[in-house]
């Protein structure tokens, strides 16, 4: 895609992802793709703001060179280092030795560990202003969103955010990069939230504290690092972020996240009962298997839902081990504070409970009930199962 101006000599560049399979080596992103944001600035200084994943260095190089030779840039800014935002970076200085790097101070320290470069780094101290011609740019240091060296910087002039993976989300860019040309926003704000729950939710209040410290600034464009650009309603993706960042500590949706794994059909036969309960309480109800999900698109519910019901058999005398993995990355992302209840079948003895327990504890989820089955479920157990659902939904729905 070739560059995109979206203010007077500031442009995009950048390039989308639809080959990689996993993000971070772990989220998948085949169906939806990503995109590397990078911002070039052509002023009397000429400033790129942050690279791009080695991926398509070609294309990323004959964007810049479309608009301006390589060498003659005078700065990069480096809002965050980890390497998709990073990896052309060696390239780019056997073209051009002599830019300045700006970064924070922890960022001049990974910069030397990631990749050996300690030429021509300029720290920039929180607030700082630079002024390349007819516009000044402001760095903010925004620690942990995503990394501790992160930083975000201000185009005083034009009031942009170049706000790095803050206010990111999956999504390769469909035809165009802005928000109010996007036919699906839909689309990229459910990606956003995914982003946001597998990439930067257990940093969230960094989050916040960053949201509050750039709170006084007024801000006409987020220009994120990965994603649309949101020109029309910038607010929108602010306010967003915010309610996320909000449910690590506070209250969260009144809904329920029911996660389950099913060896021979059991469990899911209580599970489709208990379901049948939660709905006729009138509660938005999430099902996920856990065998056949892949955990990045189980996490954003188990976020936003105060409500959890598992349902897992016994297993080799333990919770049933795709079940056992949701949890534990739940408990790695800190999820905390959730209200839930267990049903699941056993054979000859239990332990999925047990296991649940040593798992929940810690990320404090109380357990409000629970009800194990020998074998396949008799028409009690169905009867007891509509009733177990109906009652944790409405509790759920109480808000008690
Ligand atoms: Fe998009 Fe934390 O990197």
């Amino acid at each position: 895609m070739p560059a995109v101006e979206i203010r007077t000599n500031v442009y995009w560049i950048g390039v989308n992802d639809r080959t990689t399979d996993l993000f971070e080596g772990i989220w998948p992103i085949e169906e939806e793709g990503v995109s590397y944001n990078s911002y070039l600035l052509l002023d009397k200084k000429k400033v790129l703001i942050d690279l791009s994943k080695a991926l398509k260095t070609d294309e990323f190089f004959s964007q810049i060179r479309d608009l301006t030779p390589i060498q003659e840039l005078d700065y990069i800014v480096m809002n965050h280092l980890e390497p998709d935002h990073t990896g052309v970076l060696k390239t780019f200085l056997q073209i051009n030795p002599k830019a300045t790097i700006l970064g924070t101070p922890k960022m001049k320290e990974l910069l030397a560990n990631f990749y050996g470069v300690t030429e021509n780094f300029k720290v920039v101290e929180d607030g700082e202003i630079l002024d390349i011609g007819s516009r000044k740019l402001q760095f903010f240091h925004t620690p942990f969103v995503h990394w501790p060296e992160t930083m975000m910087t201000y185009d005083t002039s034009e009031k942009i955010l170049f706000s790095c993976d803050g206010f990111g989300g999956y999504g390769a860019l469909v035809g165009t990069i802005f928000d109010d040309e996007c036919k699906n926003l839909r689309f990229y704000e459910q990606e956003s939230l995914r982003y946001y729950v597998n990439i930067v939710a257990k940093f969230s209040k960094p989050t916040l504290n960053a949201i509050g410290k750039l709170g006084g600034i007024e801000v006409d464009v987020i220009a994120p690092s990965h994603g649309l650009i949101w020109r029309s309603n910038p607010g929108r993706i602010i306010e967003l972020y915010k309610k996320w960042a909000e449910y690590a500590s506070g209250p969260t949706e009144p809904g329920i996240t029911l996660v389950y794994g099913s060896m021979y059909g059991n469990t899911e036969r209580v599970m489709d009962v208990v379901a049948q309960g939660i709905t006729s309480a009138g509660v938005d109800l999430q099902i996920f298997d856990a065998a056949r999900t892949h955990v990045s698109y189980i996490l954003p519910a188990l976020w936003i839902n105060w409500g959890v019901v598992i349902g897992a058999p016994t297993y080799e005398g333990a919770l049933f081990p795709p079940v056992m993995d949701v949890l534990t990355h739940a408990a790695v992302k800190r999820i905390l504070n959730k209200k839930t209840a267990m049903f699941g079948s056993y054979g000859w003895s239990g332990g999925a409970l047990r296991n649940i327990k040593q798992i929940i504890e810690p990320i404090k989820w109380e357990l409000e009930d629970s009800f194990e089955f020998n074998g396949s479920p008799t028409k009690e157990d169905l009867e007891h199962a509509r009733e177990f659902g109906r009652a944790f939904a409405e509790k759920i729905k109480k808000g008690s």
